[in-house]
């Protein structure tokens, strides 16, 4: 039977630390505020000088997983590259990194689901890998959020959570018997809630797509309904943890560790707490990076990866929500 394992990781931070005192010199917040309500003490953001593109990030985060994997660029049969910061608007990251790798018509595919990136990329990998469609494929979760956000009080709710960075993982085909690499994800959207978080501009359903009035209203930044995001997001991570466990034929006793989204620490504690898990089943490094939304499962991995944190035939958790929303969990056990 052909699975799909996770071959190696990589990650890449932006030097530039932003603590949360940096942070009081635009806007009214407290280190003290920031800490209680989401566990930050810090976030990476790019120079300030700017040219530093989602791609840029990827391309750092990939170079390190191609290594590690033995791979060349030329041994990758597809690209998916997860963002809500494309480097521009159109064409999607995935093809700049392409063209950053130095490959020449390799298929790059981009996809928009925000905090669970990681995850629609990672179900759609199982797909082609299954199928017989592709053998290898880069999955690269990026975010340059530090050049869209309203830095100024206005915006605190939102800025004060975002960071910058990037994770990898390339994913091959294994040929093998026994239950390892994906064995199940349940995945999940509901659209009725894509204005409780959202950038609104550029629209194209807006003609033109960007004015200046529209800039005034703060229409570009991000705009979050937090207290709604934090109760969707309680009730639906162990609701969809144990839908994913079950078609695994798994309970919430097999789970080894869980690798959250980093959207807020408090989020996570009350995810932990409706499972009962101890401490140590839960994999958070909010504390240091902030919500770096496609970057964050990646990141994660490659760093309990590095701590040599996951044995052979751990079982994994990989889960999330956010805008859309959408949501979901993967099941994975290490080959
Ligand atoms: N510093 C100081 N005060 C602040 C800040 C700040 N950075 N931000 C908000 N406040 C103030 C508010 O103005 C409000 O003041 P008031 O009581 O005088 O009106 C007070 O603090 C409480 O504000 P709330 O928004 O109710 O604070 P809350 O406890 O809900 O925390 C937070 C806000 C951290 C954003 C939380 O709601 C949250 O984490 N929500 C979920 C976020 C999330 O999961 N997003 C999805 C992932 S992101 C993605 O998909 C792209």
């Amino acid at each position: 039977m052909i699975r799909t394992i996770i071959k190696s990781t990589g990650r890449y931070l932006p030097e530039r630390v932003v603590t949360n005192e940096d942070l009081t010199q635009w806007m009214d917040t407290s280190d003290e505020w920031i800490r209680q309500r989401t566990g930050i003490e810090e976030r990476r953001w790019i120079p300030e000088e700017g040219d530093v593109g989602a791609s840029d990030l990827g391309l750092e985060a990939s170079k390190i997983a191609l290594k590690r994997a033995g791979w060349t660029a030329d041994d990758i049969d597809l690209i998916i590259f997860a963002t809500l910061s494309p480097d521009i608007f159109f064409p999607g990251s995935g093809c700049l990194l392409q063209y950053k790798l130095g490959l020449n018509s390799t298929p790059a595919l981009d996809i928009r689901q925000q905090c669970t990136g990681f995850l629609y990329g990672l179900e759609i990998s199982d797909a082609y890998i299954r199928s017989g469609i592709a053998k290898r494929i880069l999955l690269v979760g990026s975010e340059v959020h530090s050049t869209g956000l309203d830095i100024s009080t206005e915006g605190r709710d939102v800025t004060v959570i975002f960071g910058d960075g990037a994770g990898a993982v390339c994913l091959e085909a294994m040929e093998t018997d026994e239950p390892v690499g994906v064995l199940a994800s349940s995945l999940h959207a509901q659209g009725k809630y894509a204005e409780s978080l959202m950038v609104e501009l550029p629209a194209s359903r807006l003609n033109p797509r960007i004015t200046e009035d529209g800039m005034k209203d703060r229409r570009h930044y991000p705009k979050m309904d937090g207290s709604r995001i934090f109760k969707l997001a309680v009730k639906r991570l162990p609701e969809v943890t144990i839908e994913a466990l079950e078609k695994a034929g798994l309970s919430v006793n097999d789970i080894d560790m869980i690798f959250p989204h980093q959207a807020n620490l408090r989020i996570n504690q009350f995810y932990q707490k409706a499972l009962d898990l101890p401490d140590e089943k839960m994999f958070n490094n909010i504390q240091r990076y902030g919500n770096t939304t496609a970057g964050t499962i990646p990141i994660s991995l490659d760093e309990a990866m590095e701590q040599n944190l996951l044995k052979k035939n751990a079982t994994l958790v990989f889960s999330g929500l956010g805008a859309g929303v959408t949501w979901g969990a993967v099941i994975y056990r290490m080959p």
